[in-house]
């Protein structure tokens, strides 16, 4: 049997040891050599990298796109889309989800992982439909988590559903590192019956499991996995390609990566991850194994992000109190999986309900918008005591949030102006408003300084 690789390090592993700083620069080099490694696809794009390109490394992700795109011409590049959501934080009207996706495929995307953080499937279904239109591949993700509304039957079915609605293959997203060798097992093997496409796996290793947890897939019948080229593996990251490719091959499994360069890749990131180290960027610590998110159930960055906030409100004591709530939280909330945006809106209700000493008695706008159905259809029912207190008689939306939005795109075309000189830079306007508008700005700016310095030379 043939395991196939996704390799990360270009945009999760990267995004989970860097924050997401790595400039299109430091990996330019060997972009080359990463396209003769036999990789199943290249997870370059999409995800913070969108964001952080504009935000703090002053430039265009387009470029970076065409030029992945330029220096990877066999290799199938992948992009992860949250949805509806796109890559920000809440929902685009049609219009912009469609031309982003034709957008992004035109600048050289190959496979689009789309997934919701509620998996309703009515937030993903515009953009798998554009991809599809568009001749790229959807590859639709379940967000993992556990719970007791989150059955293998339950998946199974999201599985079967994601398969109708046309994905090309189903990934499994463990974000948080908590999924276990038996439920890896399980998950894939009852998909495997289920479905005929393609089933990858995604997890991290922040809690240690990951090895385990891939090869129990793999046993199960996973057809790719995601890891990380070893330097930029482990911790926080995906685990290392090299390891689970030597593993693979000694259980008898068909790897078709090329190990020369797999070395050459290694030898290219290592003194990049030492450069990282020495300036303080890549903290040593997230390299490491940490077992508290099993002991929670909590994912890591949520723990730390709720430290954070105690600390902030200088009630670290409260800690015991708050991890006793968060799953209190959750239950009410109709047990969503903790990622972006829910993990924030537990948490951040927990510490409150904690802190003010009365549940409830403050309610962030995103939790109302939740509740109103905003988001979606949450994977079980909301407490009704929780949608008494916050909507009142509000009636709750039941149909798809985007339906009620108006198209946005020539407003958001005129808000730009001439600072735009693509559709590209519009869309980049209208998913980061004023970071996009800040770069764009200064690349006007740039680019008249250049033209009076240059006829100043002549
Ligand atoms: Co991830």
């Amino acid at each position: 049997m043939k395991v196939r690789f996704t390799e990360t390090v270009l945009r999760d592993a990267q995004q989970s040891l860097l924050a997401t700083r790595m400039p299109y620069s430091v990996f330019k080099d060997i972009l080359q050599a990463m396209d003769k490694a036999g990789y199943y696809a290249l997870e370059c794009w999409g995800g913070a990298t969108f964001d952080s390109c504009l935000r703090y490394l002053n430039e265009d992700p387009w470029d970076r796109l065409r030029n992945i795109r330029k220096n990877v011409k066999n290799t199938k590049l992948m992009m992860l889309l949250r949805g509806q959501n796109l890559l920000g934080y809440k929902h685009y009207p049609d219009d912009i989800v469609r031309l982003f996706v034709a957008k992004s495929i035109e600048n050289g995307i190959d496979v689009m992982r789309i997934f919701d953080a509620l998996n309703d499937l009515r937030n993903v279904e515009v953009a798998v439909e554009e991809t599809i239109k568009r001749g790229g591949e959807p590859q639709l993700a379940i967000s993992y988590t556990t719970s007791p509304v989150h059955t293998i039957e339950a998946y199974a079915k999201l599985g079967k559903q994601m398969e109708d609605m046309g994905a090309s293959s189903i990934c499994i997203k463990d974000m948080a590192g908590i999924m276990g060798p038996q439920e890896a097992y399980d998950l894939v093997k009852a998909l495997k019956e289920t479905v005929k496409v393609p089933i990858d796996l995604h997890t991290h290793s922040t809690t240690g499991l990951a090895p385990l947890t891939l090869l129990k897939a793999v046993k199960a019948g996973a057809d790719i996995i995601d890891t990380s080229i070893s330097s930029m593996s482990g911790g926080t990251s995906q685990y290392s390609t090299e390891s689970m490719a030597y593993s693979l091959r000694q259980l008898g499994y068909e790897v078709d990566l090329n190990d020369d360069v797999l070395k050459e890749i290694n030898d290219y990131y290592k003194p990049i991850k030492d450069n990282y180290i020495e300036t303080g960027l890549l903290d040593p610590y997230v390299m490491g194994v940490q077992t508290d998110a099993l002991t929670y159930q909590i994912p890591g960055g949520m723990l730390s992000n709720l430290i954070a906030q105690l600390k902030a409100q200088k009630s670290i004591d409260r800690l015991d109190e708050v991890l006793e709530e968060t799953p209190k939280v959750r239950a009410e909330f109709g047990y969503p999986p903790l990622v972006t945006p829910m993990s924030q809106m537990v948490g951040v209700q927990a510490v409150s309900n904690v802190i003010t000493g009365e549940r409830y008695k403050n309610i962030s706008n995103e939790v109302r918008a939740y509740v109103r159905g905003e988001y979606g259809t949450p994977p079980g029912e909301i407490d009704p005591e929780i949608v008494k207190i916050v909507l009142g008689d509000e009636k709750r939306i039941t149909t798809r949030f985007a339906d009620t939005l108006e198209p946005q795109f020539e407003n958001f075309k005129k808000e730009i102006g001439e600072y735009a000189k693509t559709d590209e830079d519009v869309l980049s306007y209208a998913l980061f408003p004023t970071v996009a508008e800040n770069f764009l700005k200064k690349r006007t700016e740039e680019e008249e300084n250049r033209a009076t310095y240059t006829i100043v030379e002549a």
